[in-house]
Parts: C-alpha cells; sequence; structure tokens
C-alpha cells in the first residue's frame, strides 16, 4: 500500500498494475463519475460538450466542495466529431465543427445525496467558448501591424492545459493553433497566446499578448517576494523554451478580477539552463543583437539579420515572434516543456519534459528549479533532473502535473497512441496518472493511480479544495480508428453508443483523515 497524507486527506492506496483494457481503472475503494462527455448537451440553450477535453478548473459556487463551475479546455477534434476527412481537406461543415468543437466548456457540477457527481445543464452559467467566440486583445502586440491590426480577434483553439489565477479567473493555453487557423483562412498571428476567461461573467474574454505567443502548454502563477505575479510557462515543441513572465506591478487582493492588468504589462523573461539565468525577451535586446553585423542566426531562427530585423520592430513583434526571439537572445531549447507547477510547500518549479526523440530523450523527464534565495522573482537559478521518465521510476512522458497539499505530485502521461504499448514502450501499456511524492522514501518513484482506456491520454488532473473529489479528463480515446464502424474504444461505454467519447470524470474515494 502506497500511503500519503495531506493537511485535509489522508489515505492510501494499492497502486494499479499497467493495463491494456478499454476502461479507466482506479485502485481499490475509488470510484469514477463521468460528469461530461463530448457532444453532452450542457445547457438549457443546447450547446454541446466540445471535443477532446484537457485541462480542467474547479471554481466553487458559495465556497462548496459538493457545488461549482467546472472550466474544461478542448484541445482538438478527431475523426469522431468530423467523420473521415477526404483528401486531408475539411469540407465547410467540417470545418465549422472543427471551430465549434474546439476552445472551452463551463459547466455546473454537483456531488448529489447518493454520492454521485452530476452536471447541472439548468446552470445559467453554463456556456461554450469556441472557435467563433471573440477575443479582447490585451498588452503589447494589441493592433500591430502583425496582427493586422486586431484589438479583437475570432475564436481560440488549441486549449490545452490552463491554470487557474489569484483573482477566480481562469487561464487556458492555444496549443497546436496552425492547421485550425490554415483551414479556417484565419491569421495565423491571432493564435497561440494565453487567454483569460472568467468563469462567472461570459463577457470577460482576454488574450493576453504579454505573455508571448507559442505552443502554449499551462500556466502555474505565483508571487514574487515583492508582491509582483509571475507567471511560468512552457511552450510543447521539441527545442523549444521555458519561459516566465513578471508583471510590472504588485498583486493587490483588494482589487479583485482588476488584477488581470497585471498581465498586461510586464517582463517576459527566457531560461538559460546553462548559465542559470532568466533572459529578458525584450525589443532593446533583440535589436541590439540583430544590430551586430557580426550575428549569425542560433538553430532555430531562419532568415538573415536583414529580414530579421524587419521582422522584429517593437515588443509586439518580440512576442509574436517569441520563439525564435527567445533563441537569438540565448534562451535554451530543452525536450518539449509541458506543464508546470509551482510546489505549495518550497516554491521549487516542476518542468515536465514530455520527451524528444530528435535527441533521444524518449521517456521524458521531470526538472526542478530553485529559484534563487527562493524568491519567484529571482533572475538566477539552479536546477536538478527531479525523475527520469523509465522502467526504474515507472513512467514514461509526463505531461499534466497537479501537487495535492502534501506535496505528491500527480502526474498523467502522453505517449503518442502510434507508439503505446510497442517496443521500449510496452511495459508502461495504456496511458495512466501516477503519483510522485517529492519528499520521503518514495520520492521520485511513480505509484500508478489510473490507467486510461484505449488510445488515450488522460489529462487535466484538478482536486476540489478539500481534495475528496479528483477531475479528470480522458482525451481522446479510440483516437487511432479510421474506420467508424470499427470504433478502437468505445469508452465511456454508455448504453447503445457506437463512438468513443472524450469527457471528464469526478473521482471519488479518498478518505478523510
Ligand atoms: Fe497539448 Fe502539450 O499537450
Ligand atoms: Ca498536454
Ligand atoms: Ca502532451
Ligand atoms: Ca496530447
Amino acid at each position: 500500500l502506497f500511503g500519503f497524507n495531506t493537511n485535509k486527506v489522508s489515505g492510501y492506496f494499492e497502486p494499479i498494475e499497467p493495463s491494456k483494457e478499454d476502461k479507466l481503472l482506479l485502485p481499490k475503494g475509488y470510484k469514477y463519475d463521468v460528469v461530461a462527455a463530448f457532444d453532452d448537451v450542457i445547457n438549457a440553450a443546447g450547446e454541446k460538450f466540445g471535443q477532446g477535453a484537457d485541462y480542467n478548473a474547479f471554481f466553487p459556487i458559495n465556497g462548496s466542495n459538493t457545488r461549482g463551475l467546472l472550466a474544461t479546455n478542448h484541445e482538438y477534434t478527431n475523426i469522431f466529431a468530423l467523420g473521415p476527412i477526404a483528401n486531408g481537406k475539411l469540407t465547410k461543415e467540417q470545418m465549422e465543427k472543427d471551430l465549434y468543437y474546439q476552445g472551452m466548456s463551463v459547466i455546473e457540477v454537483y456531488q448529489d445525496e447518493n454520492g454521485v457527481w452530476k452536471m447541472d445543464t439548468s446552470s445559467k452559467y453554463a456556456r461554450r467558448i469556441t472557435g467563433f467566440t471573440k477575443f479582447e486583445m490585451t498588452g503589447p502586440a494589441r493592433g500591430i501591424a502583425a496582427l493586422n491590426n486586431a484589438t479583437t480577434v475570432q475564436g481560440t483553439w488549441g486549449n490545452c492545459s490552463g491554470g487557474v489565477t489569484f483573482w477566480n479567473t481562469v487561464l487556458s493555453c492555444e496549443e497546436n493553433v496552425s492547421d485550425t487557423a490554415d483551414a479556417a483562412g484565419l491569421p495565423q498571428t491571432h493564435y497561440g497566446w494565453v487567454i483569460e476567461v472568467d468563469p462567472f461573467d461570459g463577457s470577460f474574454l482576454k488574450k493576453h499578448t504579454a505573455l508571448g505567443r507559442f505552443n502554449h502548454e499551462n500556466t502555474a502563477m505565483g508571487l514574487a517576494s515583492d508582491g509582483r505575479i509571475v507567471v511560468y510557462m512552457g511552450d510543447d515543441k521539441k527545442d523549444a523554451c521555458i519561459y516566465k513572465f513578471v508583471s510590472k506591478h504588485k498583486y493587490n487582493k483588494d482589487l479583485g478580477r482588476g488584477n488581470s492588468a497585471l498581465l498586461t504589462e510586464g517582463t517576459l523573461y527566457v531560461a538559460n539552463l546553462k548559465s542559470g539565468k532568466w533572459i529578458p525577451v525584450t525589443y532593446e535586446a533583440v535589436s541590439k543583437a540583430l544590430s551586430n553585423e557580426k550575428f549569425k542566426a542560433p538553430a532555430g531562427v531562419s532568415g538573415k539579420r536583414e529580414d530579421l530585423q524587419k521582422k522584429f520592430q517593437s515588443q509586439g513583434d518580440v512576442v509574436t515572434y517569441c520563439h525564435e526571439a527567445a533563441l537569438i537572445l540565448g534562451g535554451m531549447p530543452t525536450d518539449r516543456p509541458e506543464d508546470i507547477e509551482i510546489s505549495p510547500f518550497d516554491n521549487t518549479v516542476f518542468i515536465c519534459h514530455t520527451n524528444n526523440d530528435s535527441h533521444g530523450n524518449i521517456h521524458g523527464h521531470i526538472t526542478r528549479i530553485f529559484e534563487k534565495d527562493n524568491d519567484l522573482g529571482a533572475l538566477e537559478f539552479d536546477f536538478e533532473i527531479f525523475a527520469a521518465g523509465g522502467r526504474q521510476s515507472g513512467f514514461s512522458s509526463p505531461d499534466n502535473l497537479a501537487f495535492d497539499s502534501n506535496g505528491n505530485l500527480w502526474v498523467v502521461t502522453d505517449m503518442s497512441s502510434s507508439s503505446t504499448n510497442k517496443g521500449v514502450f510496452t511495459s508502461f501499456m495504456n496511458n495512466g496518472l501516477h503519483v510522485i511524492p517529492t519528499s520521503g522514501p518514495n520520492k521520485a518513484m511513480a505509484m500508478q493511480f489510473a490507467s486510461g482506456p484505449n488510445d488515450c491520454e488522460l489529462t487535466g488532473p484538478f482536486f476540489t479544495p478539500d481534495e475528496k473529489t479528483l477531475f479528470l479528463s480522458v482525451q481522446h480515446p479510440g483516437e487511432l480508428t479510421t474506420d467508424l464502424s470499427k470504433p478502437t474504444s468505445l469508452w465511456p461505454h454508455r448504453k447503445g453508443d457506437t463512438k468513443a467519447r472524450c469527457g471528464v470524470v469526478a473521482i471519488s474515494g479518498f478518505k478523510l483523515g
């Protein structure tokens, strides 16, 4: 038995074995309820739950642990939403579905008197945010020429992971956005940002350009010692960088949602893991680097010096072409940085590097950053490889992270469906959820808590404040399906269903100590 104790909950579970079953498996004594699945009606207006369920954030209603709003990201669509795609090109109808089923859902969820979690479709808050929803741009790229002077833009998609703010809103990260932008004929530069949504107010919809444009995975918000806001972010691409944004002004609790303005002005930094320095990604620095006649573009940056000088003419251009700017300034390429979380105990920062087969990092690893003087606003840091994926640690390809209040990391894995259950991935079987203590005798060892159905990845683990319920998404079950009459998964195995449906489950069984 693996015991875990938290401030609020103590419990134990018997780690499960890896599995190839088309089921969501949990340890003895735990159960799950499907609260929403792809295409379920979520409100009186008849809006539908999107596809590719990813990040979840639970917002209590009146402080309740058993009723609240759940904001869920929808990362991408597949054959179960669009049907087969002829000649690799979406029809108009498919393109509209692609835009509709991505984005976010805000749903109201509650636990009934029998302990079963359900969706309340009569909710006045429940709504969809889609590829058609209008967003206001904030920050340095608002209205610039590279964005066609746009101050508002159409839609959000590629919504992968995210994070909550200190002022009760949710940040959602646009990750792989290119294909949808191309299919819809919309400008690439309007996507790849961090958006902010207020679950309780449908009119509050922002894209914060100060946080940069890249393949955003998630956000982890913390406070610098002097009270400024710090937001850590990964760029989930092979050979891409780790960033942190530090606000210009300080957090003021009394301002409530007014603190959102902190995300419009500040400094974006990129990590150099060799020097242990956070490098400011600014127009001044980029233009200085490019003014040197001996400038040589680093790997990953293309174009002549003169072309780059034309490309970078303002801070707006720097945040828009953030990855190139970061590389020019010495940001270190890393192995697909995905979720980042800040330890609630010691302000160390955990980063999942999912994998990178271009240079042999097949199982990935989790990096732990130690900011100088434990100050999240520091400009220097040290780091260690906290855990390496592979046989000895018991997990491969770590992706999303969540901390419980005892400092255990809850880690989901993202071995690609095409490689799962083959070759060096064989012993891990289907993607799962693991618990990894960050201290004690089991430090850095993974205990498997859940195994997902076929071709899925588990995403978006998020606890209720009392840690008696864990929300978790089951993303892309059955995604290897090419013939709709032969789905490779039928999860969640509802009566009469003929397709696999991604969805969100509420896991309960955590025992009060
Ligand atoms: Fe959408 Fe980086 O996973
Ligand atoms: Ca992810
Ligand atoms: Ca991933
Ligand atoms: Ca994925």
